[in-house]
């Protein structure tokens, strides 16, 4: 055979058991026990995720920078999100699927309506948006509507430019209640998940314990009710490789071993370590 099958690596024991929704992921955050996420856009990838026991799978805008070799998130289209939401969702039925809404696609509701259609329809089962309460009306149609909705608040990739560059958020008071608020407001308005991103570990501490939904962090310290990292940083493919990343492939024998080091580590709370926080 000239291409090796999605389903050619061995089994492992974590492997998914049953469809991950979202009172799957409720459910472990009242029982605090954290739940793994992986940004990652292709079958294999995929697939390999729902084997070592990945609850949620992130077919992230990042592929504009990991994939398609853009500087930032901002030229990713809806048809790129498309087609790599279809091949994530064609390797793997078990972990919850989501897909991420490109720059400019949600600007207003009625767009994020019908791009987030789109997005349900290629395969996935929620999507995410970046922004605080301004966002507020949108998440509550969308979830309404049927469509779960993971908002992303901290550092915003699309907001970059506005950032000044991939900066650290909320280290003062009046920016972390702002975040504080925008995670209220979003919680109240529907949304099903909160990421947050390069804030203060305290910070993500903070709102993990004071709102109702799962929050999933990345460079957001060790008490957020879940981590999510980027497969090109867990495997070692960045050159120059954020704070809160590890290369877990220094201490695999091979890929799928490098990804089950990820999962236990997370499970384990040993993931993310000092050197990966913020303070
Ligand atoms: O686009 C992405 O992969 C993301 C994660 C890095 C959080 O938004």
């Amino acid at each position: 055979m000239p291409y090796s099958s999605i389903n050619s690596t061995s089994t492992s024991s974590t492997q998914l058991t049953k469809k991950i929704t979202i009172n799957s992921l409720h459910k472990l955050k009242s029982a605090q026990e954290k739940f793994v996420v992986i940004s990652l856009y292709d079958a294999h990838m995929a697939a390999m995720a729902e084997r070592c026991g990945v609850e949620v799978v992130l077919i992230g805008d990042s592929l504009g920078m990991t994939v398609l070799g853009y500087d930032s998130t901002i030229p990713v289209t809806m048809e790129q999100m498309i087609y790599h939401v279809e091949a994530v969702a064609r390797g793997n039925k078990k972990s919850l699927i989501m897909g991420d809404l490109p720059f400019m696609t949600y600007a207003t509701t009625d767009d994020a309506l019908r791009n987030s259609a789109r997005i349900m329809q290629a395969g996935a089962q929620m999507v995410k948006l970046e922004g605080g309460a301004w966002l507020a009306e949108t998440v509550k149609q969308l979830s309404e509507r049927g469509i779960p909705v993971c908002a992303h608040l901290g550092l915003t990739p699309q907001s970059v430019n506005k950032f000044g560059g991939f900066r650290v958020q909320g280290r003062d008071e009046i920016s972390a209640e702002k975040i504080r608020q925008d995670a209220k407001i979003l919680t109240e308005a529907g949304a099903d998940l909160l990421l947050l991103e390069c804030v203060p570990s305290l910070l993500a501490k903070q709102i993990t314990d004071s709102i109702s939904i799962p929050t999933i962090g990345i460079g957001a310290g060790r008490d957020t009710d879940s981590q999510i990292l980027v497969i090109n940083d867990i495997l070692g493919l960045t050159e120059q490789p954020p704070k809160f990343s590890k290369n877990f492939l220094l201490e695999a024998n091979d890929i799928p071993g490098a990804m089950q080091k990820y999962v236990a580590d997370v499970k384990a709370g040993m993931f993310p370590g000092d050197e990966n926080i913020f303070v």
